[in-house]
């Protein structure tokens, strides 16, 4: 009976680093039980979770790695997919088509495949929360991040058909916008004057904030929000 966030098992996918390692932090001891999951070659050691290899981009590790975190876990109520790659910032002439097709294949495509391997799962069994990541790029588009850009907007055109797809089925299907949040991935592109001008809250948001949003996001109560892209960008995407 999946009627409180502390009877969920999840899953979360990108969970050796950012967003994906506090969310890991956070719902560690608040949930029924926990599987973290990163690429094979991720150098890292969840902190008293089980520990999953996935790479979003190949369908049959993403199959054997849910069937695994399924076999730890019992069932899956629960996945979180914070798997991204920002790529290069460079114009859109020095962008190679390898380079764009890898930041589709992992940020997009990667989404659907998750999304293929754990939705009939959860519809079988009447209850599921699946939560993808896409950007204010994806939103607004920004210059210099193309490839990037465009799979963060496709994300938001994936959740909103399969949401409609499974809404009916007790499962929801939603995705996170953020703006700029601390962690590795923009550790590289620290923000300029004009980057914080653009924000309301005239600051970058934490990890740990995105795992307060996805704790909500997950939890049995978040029943009749789906295919949504919350917004994570402290006021800089008002919509
Ligand atoms: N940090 C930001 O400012 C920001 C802004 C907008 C959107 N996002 C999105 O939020 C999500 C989380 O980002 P983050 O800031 O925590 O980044 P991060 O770089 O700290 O973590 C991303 C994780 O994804 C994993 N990953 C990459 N490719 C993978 C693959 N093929 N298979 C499995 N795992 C893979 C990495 O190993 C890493 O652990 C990403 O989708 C990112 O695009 C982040």
């Amino acid at each position: 009976m999946n009627d409180s966030l502390s009877s969920l098992r999840c899953l979360i996918i990108g969970a050796a680093s950012g967003i994906g390692l506090a969310t890991a932090e956070r719902l560690r001891g608040r949930v029924a039980g926990l599987v973290a999951a990163d690429r094979p070659t991720a150098d890292w050691k969840p902190d008293g979770v089980a520990r999953v290899a996935m790479d979003v981009t190949d369908p049959a590790s993403v199959t054997a790695g849910v069937q695994e975190a399924v076999g730890v876990l019992g069932s899956l109520d629960a996945v979180v997919n914070t798997a991204g790659v920002l790529g290069t910032v460079q114009p859109s002439t020095d962008e190679s088509l390898e380079e764009f097709q890898r930041l589709v294949a992992v940020n997009l495509t990667g989404a659907f495949i998750v999304s293929t391997a754990v939705l009939p799962l959860m519809a079988d069994a009447g209850f599921g929360r699946l939560v993808h990541f896409s950007s204010t790029a994806g939103k607004e588009g920004v210059a210099g991040m193309t490839g990037y850009s465009a799979s963060k907007a496709g994300v938001m055109g994936l959740v909103k058909a399969l949401a409609r797809e499974y809404a009916a089925r007790g499962v929801t299907v939603n995705a996170i916008a953020p703006g700029k949040i601390e962690t590795p991935l923009i550790s590289g592109h620290p923000p300029t004057d004009a980057d914080l001008a653009r924000i309301p809250v005239s600051r970058l948001g934490t990890p740990q904030e995105a795992a307060a949003l996805i704790e909500y996001i997950v939890s049995p109560e978040a029943s009749y929000t789906t295919g949504f892209v919350y917004d994570l960008s402290g006021g800089r995407a008002t919509w």
